[in-house]
């Protein structure tokens, strides 16, 4: 909607009209940023964002809780209570479980086996549970009547070891990182010590695409190797057992893994999927009631702040909210000479008067945030003040996901899947939803054939300065809707792709994904290539308008390996599971 009232609003020149109007004007390359006006302050905010002050620099200190990256995730409310434990079983060394398959899965709250190494720790980079270890059930895998045999054949390669906890030996779980080739930070190190390794000297996802690749029987035999090393079921984290095979053919394996096909019938897990997609989105009465807690909230503020506008953010306004997701609310005011910090504290004071619950001041965070949380309707609600840019990425989220219903449903089943498997805790060293989002984005903007655009690189439709900076796109996203006509890829097939492409084709070490060029960057280009401060730059997201700021900094030498250990379990169970809707969505195991 218009551009044109916007810019009547702030009573200065239209916005740039489209050289071209029609379907093909996406082609036409974006101009050259206009020159800031040279006497006068740029208008710092294009309405209906009237503001107002720069807020001041956010304070350089991390939340506590970000620094905690090593506690074991926690159990999410929404999680139905886990059934009384079972007494642990035996650690199963024998027989195989390529003999005697375990059930899959199991029942809930049974003793499970497909966690990932997580919080357990590794040795040599063997990791506690291999995703390729769901793959007993082939379901049309190209390797799976080859897996056996491997098996077999593999068994002599391997010595049981016990594993002690995460943080209870760092320099072996370093060792292991570096040699599996996660070795661009250290995030105990100098940053002298977080150098890039030079090419080639280390095994790493980039020099993975230059070796030689493994055939699917190789990879059949990696795979049996880690259904062997996984112990079958029943591992304590403090002595888990883990395989100690040959590292060399656990790479291998990795490498070879990189090259497998999707399953010729992926297709049939298409409807399942979109039914899961739909009992996803937020219902009517969900909407309403979260309406209803957002106007409460606008009534207590405006007692406070009369002129304060409220804008919804986040998953709540950018079309990717779920029925988990928490309500975003960013207001935009006046602070005079206050600083966040104080507005925010005050602002806690009004909602705890106004008989809100569990209200929160979190002052020390990247974006200082209140948090509270509303018992009727059980929403949880964070609101921050003049986060303009998360306004303005919100906006581009949505615009992208009108272009092509791909992306909604990608995102949802990949939003839905990381909280489920508990990697969706940025303060535990995983990423948050949006991060999530962005690598949907990009994955499909860098599909063959395109399945969505790059708004930023095509004419500027849209701009939003936000303290400086021009948050600029083609918004008439309207006139892109058939532009991923061309590639007929169904979600099943995208889904698994995803998980493949960051299971073994993203090229940690070097690349950054980055949503405003429609491509991957390199580490190099952005200046990413060791840690600074708490900026650890080993899975590297860049945020479309603030592109300084990367949205994988806190993933950690173990986090990014437990999330690799997840991409890999889930395009594995994509590919061989014979019902990967329900092992794809199987929660992660807290309790083990
Ligand atoms: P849900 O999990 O459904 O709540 O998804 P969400 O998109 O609301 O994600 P989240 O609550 O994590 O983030 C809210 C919004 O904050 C995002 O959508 C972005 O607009 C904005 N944002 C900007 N930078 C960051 C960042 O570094 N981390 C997070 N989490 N959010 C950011
Ligand atoms: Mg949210």
């Amino acid at each position: 909607m218009a551009s044109d009232a916007r810019a009547a609003e702030d009573g200065g020149a239209p916005p740039p009209r489209p050289v071209a109007d029609g379907f093909l004007r996406f082609l036409i390359p974006a101009p050259k940023p206009r020159p800031a006006a040279p006497t006068t302050a740029p208008a710092r905010l294009v309405p209906p964002h009237r503001l107002v002050a720069p807020p001041p620099a956010a304070p350089a200190l991390l939340r506590p809780e970000e620094r905690l990256h090593i506690v074991p995730p926690t159990r999410p409310d929404w999680l139905p209570p886990p059934p009384p434990r079972q007494p642990p079983a035996p650690p199963l060394r024998s027989p195989s479980p390529w003999v005697r398959p375990r059930p899959f899965p199991p029942a809930f709250g049974e003793p499970r086996t497909r966690n990932a190494g997580r919080f357990a720790g590794q040795v040599n980079g063997a990791r506690g549970r291999s995703p390729a270890s769901v793959a007993h059930s082939s379901g049309g895998g190209r390797s799976g009547s080859q897996k056996p045999k491997a098996a077999a054949a593999h068994k002599e390669k391997k010595a049981w070891v016990a594993v002690e906890k995460k943080g209870e030996d760092a320099g072996d779980d370093d060792r292991a990182a570096v040699s599996e080739g996660y070795s661009c930070g250290d995030e105990t190190g100098t940053e002298a010590e977080d150098q890039l390794e030079p090419e080639g000297e280390q095994d790493t996802g980039g020099h993975r695409r230059g070796l030689d690749r493994e055939d699917d029987a190789k990879n059949s035999l990696d795979m049996a190797a880690n259904q062997e090393c996984s112990g079958g079921g029943g591992e304590r984290p403090s002595e888990q057992l883990v395989c100690q095979s040959n590292q060399a053919t656990h790479s291998r394996g990795r490498m070879g893994r990189s090259q497998v096909e999707c399953r010729p019938d992926i297709d049939t897990f298409t409807p399942g999927l979109l039914a899961l997609y739909e009992s996803l989105k937020p219902s009517e009465e969900h909407k309403s009631k979260q309406k209803q807690l957002v106007d409460s909230l606008a009534k207590s503020v405006s007692k406070e702040w009369p002129n304060a506008q409220l804008h919804l953010y986040g998953s709540c306004a950018n079309s990717f909210g779920t029925s988990h997701s928490d309500v975003d609310v960013c207001l935009e005011m006046e602070i005079g000479t206050a600083s966040t910090v104080e507005v925010l504290l005050r602002l806690a004071d009004v909602l705890r008067a106004d008989n809100f619950d569990n209200v929160e001041a979190i002052t020390s965070a990247r974006v200082p945030i209140v948090k509270m949380s509303d018992s009727g309707s059980g929403f949880s609600c964070d609101i921050c003040i003049n986060n303009l840019f998360a306004v303005a990425n919100t906006k581009l989220l949505k615009d992208y996901a009108q272009i092509d219903q791909r992306l909604l449903q990608l995102a949802f089943l990949v939003k839905h899947w990381a909280k489920l498997r508990g990697v969706n805790e940025t303060y535990r060293g995983t990423l948050s939803s949006y991060a999530y989002v962005l690598m949907c984005i990009n994955f499909l903007q860098l599909r063959e054939p395109k399945i969505l655009p790059c708004l930023q690189a095509m004419e500027q439709t849209y701009t939003m300065n936000v303290d400086g900076t021009e948050c600029a796109y083609f918004d008439e996203v309207h006139q892109l809707q058939y532009f991923g006509a061309e590639n007929k890829e169904s979600i099943a097939e995208l889904l698994w792709a995803f998980f493949h492409f960051w299971a073994f084709h993203h090229d940690y070490r070097r690349d950054v994904i980055s949503v405003r060029t429609g491509s991957t960057i390199s580490k190099q280009e952005k200046n990413w290539t060791t840690r600074v401060g708490n900026d650890r730059h080993l899975m590297c997201i860049e945020d479309p308008f603030e592109t300084g700021h990367d949205l994988g900094r806190v993933v950690d030498r173990q986090t990014i390996r437990i999330l690799r250990e997840e991409f890999e379990r889930a395009a594995a169970v994509l590919q061989y599971n014979d019902d990967p809707c329900v092992a794809l969505f199987e929660p992660y195991d807290y309790e083990n």
